[in-house]
C-alpha cells in the first residue's frame, strides 16, 4: 500500500460523470458538504475483480442521501457502472471502492434546498484494515470511550453519513492514544454497540449474539454473517448485551467491509480467545466473498 497522500497520486477519479486525472478530481471550499456535513458515503471491496454486494452498497448510498433529504439523480444502473468503470480506470481487482456523494456551493447556509448533489467514485489498493499492535495472531484491543452511538432521534444513525463519523473519528483517537486499536462504542442508552467503524459479534457456548442496530449501521457484512451462520447451522440471534456481560464470553469479532471479520484479543481488561467459531466464520467469509455468485459485479 502506497502511503502517498490521497490527494496526490496516479490513477483516475470518476466525478460527476466524468473520468479525471486523479490529482484533477477537486471540489470548492465553499462546498455545503464540507461545512453542514452534506456528504453520504460506501466503503466496498473488491475480490478478484467483483465488488462484494455491490447492489446492496449502491442501494445504501441512495438510502443515505435520502435519509438526509439529498436526491441523488444517478440512478442505481449508472452508480454500478461507475463504480465497475472507476475499477478498470485503475487495474483495481482487489481492494476498496470509496463512492461519495455531497452538497454543492449554490447555497452556504444551513438550508441546502438549491445545493447540486455532486457524486464521485475512487478506489485503491487496501489488503487489511487492522494491524493488531500485538501481532497477527493476538486479534485488536478494544478500549470502552466516553464517546456513544446517539439516539435515533438525534442523528442519522442508520445513514452512512460522513457527519456520523465525527463521533467515529474522537472514539478511536480517544482509543488509541491509551494504547488500544479501536474503540469499543455504548449506545445512548449504555449498551453495547460497535466499534468506531464496525459491528461486533460474542460467543458463548457456540451461540453468537450481536447487539440490535436500533442506533447504528446495521452492517451489511453484519447482515451477511447473520445469514452465513443461519445457513451453517450455528445458532447467531440480536441480543441486548450490556457491558457488565462482556467478560463472560470466550469469543468476540467485529465485522465490517474493511475489517472483514477481525478476531477481538481484549476489551479493556477482559481477554478472549481466537477461538474455533472465529475462524470458521472467517473462512466461510473468506470463501464467500470470492465466490462470484455472491457478488453483483459479475458482468
Ligand atoms: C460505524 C460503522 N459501523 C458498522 C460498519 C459495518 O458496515 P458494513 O459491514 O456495511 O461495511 C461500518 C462500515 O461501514 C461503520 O463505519
Amino acid at each position: 500500500m502506497t502511503s502517498a497522500p490521497f490527494d496526490d497520486r496516479d490513477g483516475f477519479i470518476w466525478l460527476d460523470g466524468e473520468m479525471l486525472p486523479w490529482r484533477e478530481a477537486k471540489l470548492h471550499v465553499l462546498s455545503h458538504g464540507l461545512h453542514y456535513g452534506g456528504s453520504v458515503f460506501e466503503g466496498e471491496r473488491v475480490y478478484d475483480g467483483n465488488v462484494f454486494k455491490l447492489r446492496e452498497h449502491s442501494q445504501r448510498l441512495i438510502d443515505s442521501a435520502k435519509m438526509l433529504d439529498m436526491k441523488i439523480v444517478t440512478s442505481l444502473e449508472e452508480i454500478e457502472n461507475a463504480s465497475r468503470e472507476v475499477l478498470e480506470a485503475n487495474k483495481i481487482t482487489n481492494g476498496y471502492l470509496r463512492p461519495v456523494a455531497w452538497r454543492g456551493c449554490e447555497e452556504m447556509a444551513v438550508s441546502a434546498e438549491n445545493a447540486s448533489i455532486h457524486i464521485a467514485f475512487t478506489c485503491w489498493e487496501w489488503p487489511k484494515y487492522f494491524f493488531p499492535k500485538g501481532g497477527e495472531d493476538s486479534g485488536i484491543t478494544l478500549k470502552t470511550v466516553k464517546w456513544r452511538r446517539p439516539d435515533p432521534l438525534t442523528a442519522p444513525v442508520h445513514a452512512k453519513a460522513a457527519g456520523n463519523y465525527a463521533i467515529g473519528t474522537m472514539a478511536k483517537h480517544e482509543a488509541m492514544n491509551a494504547g488500544y486499536d479501536d474503540a469499543f462504542m455504548l449506545d445512548h442508552k449504555g449498551r453495547v454497540a460497535e466499534s468506531s467503524g464496525s459491528n461486533i459479534f460474542f460467543i458463548k457456548d457456540a451461540i453468537m449474539k450481536t447487539p440490535y442496530t436500533e442506533c447504528f449501521l446495521n452492517g451489511i457484512t453484519r447482515q451477511t454473517v447473520l445469514k452465513m451462520a443461519k445457513d451453517m447451522g450455528i445458532e447467531a440471534i440480536e441480543a441486548t448485551i450490556m457491558p457488565d456481560e462482556i467478560g463472560d464470553y470466550e469469543e468476540v469479532f467485529v465485522t465490517g467491509t474493511a475489517a472483514e471479520i477481525t478476531a477481538v484479543g481484549k476489551i479493556d481488561d477482559n481477554n478472549y480467545e481466537i477461538g474455533p467459531l472465529t475462524k470458521k466464520m472467517q473462512d466461510a467469509y473468506a470463501d464467500l466473498t470470492r465466490q462470484k455468485t455472491a457478488s453483483k459485479n459479475v458482468a
